[in-house]
């Protein structure tokens, strides 16, 4: 029997992209859908995507058609939802509007409280929307804290509503930090109460992303390291005592990459194009940024590169810091990135401080990311912690040496080198601190400075297969799981 699977989001590609958030739930139904597709008869799954209809999606002019609309209950009104359907999708993507998601221009506020309403409705119309289409729902997929709301609700609703009793949730958790926590007004207008559930801390019983964990009926962090990470004090954010007794619900799959998109040796942006047979063309980008950038035109500096959301989970600081013990090697660094005000200053310090081998550029530019990647020796990925991480892959596959710490999928995706290199795709160091991080630089620049070594260490890396499928696969097998669960317990 075919397995009906919601995958339900706030962002996504094409439509709009804030974070990692929006590139997986880009990638994987997609690649979910073309394995289901391919093998029919052992992958039976009918994956489809619900998303706010958000005011960036509208402007855009994305051909959709419109369905129809049902009512969302909230106190003792309802607010209709109109349902919109994405005309050119190889799968079924819904857009899903109404008075809440339409009064918002962002597709997050700053203040998370102004996002309750939107998020609310837009869960509870998740769920509306398999009644609307008179489509079974056998397994909700919600990510992130926006969603976790639907699992809560789900329960809530299933209590009146017989075919939602069955259904069965995985929770895809990207950022535990981000739990919610402010909206619990609207949870209240849209009947949502706090849990009595004494599993859960006091404070976190009226939290989205905490109601999600303590109800899914499977949790899937985004890497294997992540998921036992968030089990310690360090990265469980109040919550490990509560993970502790979630654990045999826990598992983590590591996130795939559109390697479409990021592919060196088909890259519109960069200017040579490279593999890893032919690897010593590279160079010829890294010539092009340091004339680009004024920067000293020497193939024996090394070039680092810092591509990153200027923002304290990203431990530029650290790196920044870091550099400075490192002033007596010959290295030069452009840093690509916009975030908070202190880190970006931090930037531009480091360039005031070294402005003949430091380039900040405070911006987002796609294209220029892809021409780092294509030509920068180094890539640095200090991360107090990182679920999964996607630009340490890029980096990898475009012979861009990671030094990253180890945490997270960091620590998952990067190989060490060890003394012989071997199988190594780059260095990672452990401690958050400037001073690991200046270890782990001035390990890499030995190796930099003995080129057959590091050019094994380049190929290591963009042999590396970061793929879709393998994950997808593993989701599959988790839908086909709680599907038989469901199947049992009816
Ligand atoms: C979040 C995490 C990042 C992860 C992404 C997608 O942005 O910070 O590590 O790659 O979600 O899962």
């Amino acid at each position: 029997m075919t397995v009906n699977v919601l995958f339900v989001a706030a962002e996504s590609e094409p439509f709009v992209k804030i974070g990692g958030l929006g590139d997986v739930a880009g990638a994987l139904p997609a690649a979910i859908h073309h394995i289901a597709e391919q093998h029919p008869d052992s992958h039976p799954i009918d994956i489809r995507v619900a998303l706010p209809y958000h005011q960036a999606i509208k402007k855009k002019g994305f051909q959709v058609e419109f369905l129809g609309e049902f009512p969302v209950a909230k106190k003792e009104e309802t607010i209709p939802c109109q349902v919109y359907r994405y005309a050119d999708g190889e799968y079924p993507i819904y857009f899903l509007d109404g008075a809440p998601i339409a009064a918002e221009a962002q597709v997050y506020s700053l203040i998370t409280s102004e996002d309750g309403e939107k998020y609310v409705f837009f869960s509870l119309a998740a769920l509306g929307l398999a009644e609307f289409l008179n489509w079974r729902l056998d397994v909700l997929h919600a990510n992130d804290w926006h969603t976790a709301i639907a699992i809560y609700a789900l329960k809530e609703c299933a209590k009146h509503s017989a075919p939602l009793a069955r259904t069965k949730t995985l929770h895809n958790l990207h950022n535990l930090p981000f739990m919610g926590y402010g909206i619990q007004q609207s949870l209240t207008d849209y009947g949502l109460p706090p849990t009595q559930n004494t599993l859960l801390p006091d404070w976190a019983r009226h939290a989205p992303l905490p109601l999600g964990l303590l109800y899914a009926d499977k949790i899937v962090a985004v890497s294997p390291n992540y998921a036992k990470e968030i089990l310690t004090p360090e990265f469980g954010c109040g919550l490990e005592d509560f993970l502790q007794t979630r654990k045999t619900a826990l598992t983590g799959i590591i996130n795939g990459l559109d390697t479409t998109l990021w592919d060196p040796e088909n890259d519109p942006h960069v200017q040579r194009n490279f593999s890893d047979r032919s690897l010593s063309l590279r160079l010829e980008n890294k010539r092009a940024l340091q004339s680009t950038f004024n920067l000293l035109e020497d193939d024996q500096v090394p070039l680092l590169t810092l591509i990153s959301r200027m923002d304290p989970q990203k431990g530029i600081d650290i790196a920044l810091k870091g550099l400075v013990y490192c002033q007596d090697l010959p290295w030069q660094a452009i840093f690509l990135g916009t975030g908070t005000p202190f880190v970006e200053n931090l930037a531009r310090e480091l360039e005031t401080r070294f402005p003949e081998r430091v380039r900040a550029v405070i911006d987002y530019d796609n294209k220029l990311a892809h021409q780092l990647y294509a030509g920068a020796d180094i890539f640095l990925m200090p991360s107090r912690y990182e679920p999964c991480g996607l630009s340490q892959m890029i980096a990898m596959l475009y012979g861009c040496v990671p030094i990253a710490r180890k945490t997270g999928g960091l620590a998952d995706t990067i190989l060490p080198v060890s003394r012989q290199v071997d199988g190594g795709t780059g260095f990672l160091f452990t401690k958050p601190y400037p001073s690991a991080f200046a270890d782990a630089v001035k390990r890499a620049i030995r190796y930099f400075n003995k080129p057959e070594l590091w050019g094994n260490i380049q190929r290591n890396g963009m042999k590396m297969d970061f793929s879709w499928e393998n994950s997808a696969h593993k989701y599959i097998d988790i839908y086909l799981e709680l599907s038989n669960q469901r199947n049992v317990a009816a």
